[in-house]
C-alpha cells in the first residue's frame, strides 16, 4: 500500500472515498477547505439526527457527484477535549476498514487543521499512517490464491495537509512507515505456526535481520553447548523436553556515544504444552503466542537501521519449546540459575519465569545495564486482571516506569501499572530451594511471577511487561484482526526514540 501526502484542494483528490473526521457537536469546526456543496450534505446529516460527531459514529454518503470522490466517509472522533493520539488511531482505523469494507482502492483522509495543531503535524501523520497500517494488516499466507484475491486490497491512502506543513508531515509519514513495518513484522513471526518458528528460526530470522543492517546489528547465537557454559540451567530446564534445540539470541545495537545502555529481553517458548503439567486442549490452541515477547523483540531491532537511536541497546530471546517428554522436566525437580539462586519447578506450566530468570541474570552479569525491560506472555492472571487489551506494567524504578506510561499514552499501547508487593514474597519460598516456580494460594498470581523475576535484576533498573493478554487479540478489533497484535514494538521503540 502507497501512502502520500497532498496538498491540494479536497475536492481534486482523485480517490474512491473521501474520509472526514468531526469533534463532537462542532461539525462546522471540523471543517475547512471543503466545497459549500459538501458542507450542506453534512449539515443535512446532522440536522436529521444521523452524525453528530460521536466517538461511536460513522456515517457514508454518497457525494452526488459534488466531488471526484464517489464515496464520503464521516467518523466521528468524539469530544474534542477527550482527544489524543489513541483517539486518532483508533478513529482513522474505523474509517479506513469502513473504506475497505465500500470497496475503496484509493483512500483520502481529512482531519482539521485544528486535529493536527492539538497533536502537533508530525505526530498525527504519525499516528494516521500507524493505524491506516495496522488496520489493514491480514495474515493470509496460508490461504489459498482465490481466496485471497477476492480481498480488495486498499493501494492508496492520500493524507490532505496544508501546503506549510507538508515537511513536518513528510517527517511523520517515514516515522509511522518504519513502526508499522516493525510491528507487522511482529505480528507475522506471532501468526506463523509453530512448527515454522522454531527456536532456530527465530535465531536465524536475528542473524537475518543483522545482515540486512549495514553493520548496525550485531548478533550472535548460542547453542545449547555454550547455553551449559554460561550455567543458564534454568533455561535448560524448560528446552530439556523438546527435540528443538534452544537458542540463547543475542542481538546489539551500538551508536558512537551511547547516553545509555538498555537490554530487552523477551520471552520466547516458541509453544508452550505446559510440559509434563500439561494444558487442557483450549488452553494450548493458541500458545504458539508464547513466543510474542521475542517477536517483539526482532520487531524492534528491526527498525534500529532506520531510527538509529541515541542509546546502546541489547537484546536477548532464550528460545525454546515447552514439550512433555521422557526427556522433560518434572514436577519437583530443582533447577540452579546463572545467578546462583535454586529453583524448585512445582508446576512445568510456569515454564517463562524459568528462562527468564536466567536471561534477565546474564542481562545483569554480562552486560551490566543502566536499565532492563522485558516483555513476556507471563500469566494468565494479569489476563483476568487487565482483561485483553491492557498489558500489566512492574517494575523497581520510578522514572523508568513513568517513561513506559507516557510512550503508551503516546503509542495506545495500554498499559497499567502493578505492584510488586513485598508482602506476597512469601508466597514464592521454597521449603527445600532458594525460591519455587508457582505461588502458595490461588491469589495475585501476576504479582508473584513478576516477584519471581525481581529476584535476578538485583539492582539494575527493570521494568516488566506482562502481555499476556494484549499479545494476542481473540476478537478482531479496529487496529489489530485476530491474532498477534505486536504489542510493545511501538510502545519500546517509542520509548527507546525519546531517550
Ligand atoms: N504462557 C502462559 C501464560 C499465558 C496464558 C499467556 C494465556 C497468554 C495467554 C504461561 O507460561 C503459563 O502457562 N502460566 C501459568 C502459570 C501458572 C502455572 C502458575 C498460568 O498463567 O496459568
Ligand atoms: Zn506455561
Ligand atoms: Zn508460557
Amino acid at each position: 500500500m502507497k501512502i502520500s501526502l497532498k496538498a491540494s484542494k479536497i475536492s481534486q483528490l482523485d480517490v474512491d472515498s473521501l474520509n472526514l473526521f468531526f469533534w463532537e457537536n462542532e461539525l462546522e469546526k471540523s471543517l475547512r477547505d471543503i466545497p459549500t456543496g459538501l458542507i450542506s450534505l453534512i449539515k443535512e446529516a446532522e440536522k436529521r439526527e444521523e452524525f453528530k460527531g460521536g466517538r461511536d459514529e460513522i456515517l457514508i454518503l454518497s457525494s452526488k457527484g459534488l466531488i471526484s470522490s464517489y464515496k464520503l466517509i464521516l467518523t466521528g472522533l468524539g469530544k474534542k477535549n477527550d482527544f489524543n493520539r489513541a483517539v486518532l488511531a483508533e478513529q482513522v482505523a474505523k474509517s479506513i476498514r469502513k473504506s475497505k469494507e465500500n470497496k475503496a482502492v484509493r483512500v483520502g483522509l481529512v482531519l482539521s487543521d485544528d486535529g493536527f495543531n492539538k497533536l502537533g503535524v508530525k505526530n498525527a501523520v504519525q499516528t494516521i499512517v500507524e493505524a491506516v497500517f495496522l488496520s489493514t494488516y491480514r495474515f493470509l499466507k496460508y490461504k489459498s490464491e482465490e481466496e485471497r484475491n477476492k480481498i480488495r486490497e486498499i493501494e492508496e491512502v492520500i493524507v490532505a495537509v496544508s501546503p506549510g506543513r507538508l515537511s513536518l508531515a513528510e517527517e511523520g509519514i517515514d516515522i509511522g512507515k518504519s513502526m508499522s513495518i516493525a510491528a507487522l513484522y511482529a505480528r507475522d513471526l506471532v501468526n506463523e505456526p509453530s512448527q515454522v518458528t522454531t527456536p532456530t528460526f527465530l535465531a536465524d530470522e536475528a542473524i537475518r535481520l543483522g545482515k540486512n543492517s549495514q553493520g548496525l546489528l550485531k548478533v550472535t547465537v548460542l547453542d545449547k553447548e555454550e547455553i551449559e557454559k554460561l550455567g543458564m540451567n534454568s533455561f535448560l530446564g524448560v528446552a530439556k523436553g523438546s527435540d528443538e534445540p534452544p537458542k540463547f539470541i543475542i542481538l546489539k545495537y551500538k551508536p558512537a556515544r551511547p547516553k545509555k545502555k538498555l537490554v530487552i529481553i523477551g520471552k520466547g517458548i516458541t509453544f508452550d504444552t505446559g510440559g509434563l503439567s500439561l494444558k487442557p486442549a483450549e488452553h494450548m490452541e493458541t500458545m504458539k503466542l508464547d513466543m510474542a515477547g521475542a517477536a517483539s523483540i526482532l520487531g524492534i531491532f528491526s527498525a534500529f537501521p532506520s531510527f538509529k537511536p541515541s542509546v546502546e541497546v541489547v537484546g536477548l530471546i532464550a528460545a525454546c519449546e515447552n514439550m512433555p517428554s521422557g526427556k522433560a522436566l518434572k514436577p519437583g525437580d530443582i533447577l540452579k540459575a546463572l545467578n546462583g539462586k535454586t529453583i524448585e519447578v512445582l508446576n512445568t506450566d510456569a515454564e517463562g519465569r524459568l528462562t527468564l530468570a536466567d536471561a534477565l541474570s546474564y542481562a545483569v552479569k554480562q552486560e551490566k545495564p543502566d536499565e532492563i525491560i522485558d516483555l513476556a506472555t507471563l500469566t494468565g492472571a494479569c489476563q483476568v486482571a487487565l482483561g485483553q487489551d491492557i498489558a500489566g506494567l512492574f517494575g523497581n524504578n520510578e522514572s523508568l516506569l513513568h517513561s513506559l506510561e507516557r510512550a503508551s499514552k503516546e503509542t495506545g499501547e495500554q498499559v497499567w501499572r502493578m505492584p510488586l508487593s513485598e508482602q506476597y514474597k512469601e508466597l514464592n519460598k521454597s521449603k527445600i530451594a532458594d525460591i519455587k516456580n508457582i505461588q502458595t494460594g490461588r491469589y495475585g498470581g501476576a504479582i508473584t511471577a513478576a516477584l519471581f523475576l525481581q529476584e535476578f535484576v538485583g539492582t539494575t533498573a527493570w521494568a516488566h511487561l506482562d502481555i499476556a493478554g494484549p499479545a494476542y487479540i481473540e476478537k478482531d478489533t479496529p487496529l489489530t484482526p485476530t491474532g498477534g497484535a505486536g504489542f510493545g514494538v511501538r510502545l519500546v521503540l517509542h520509548y527507546i526514540n525519546t531517550l
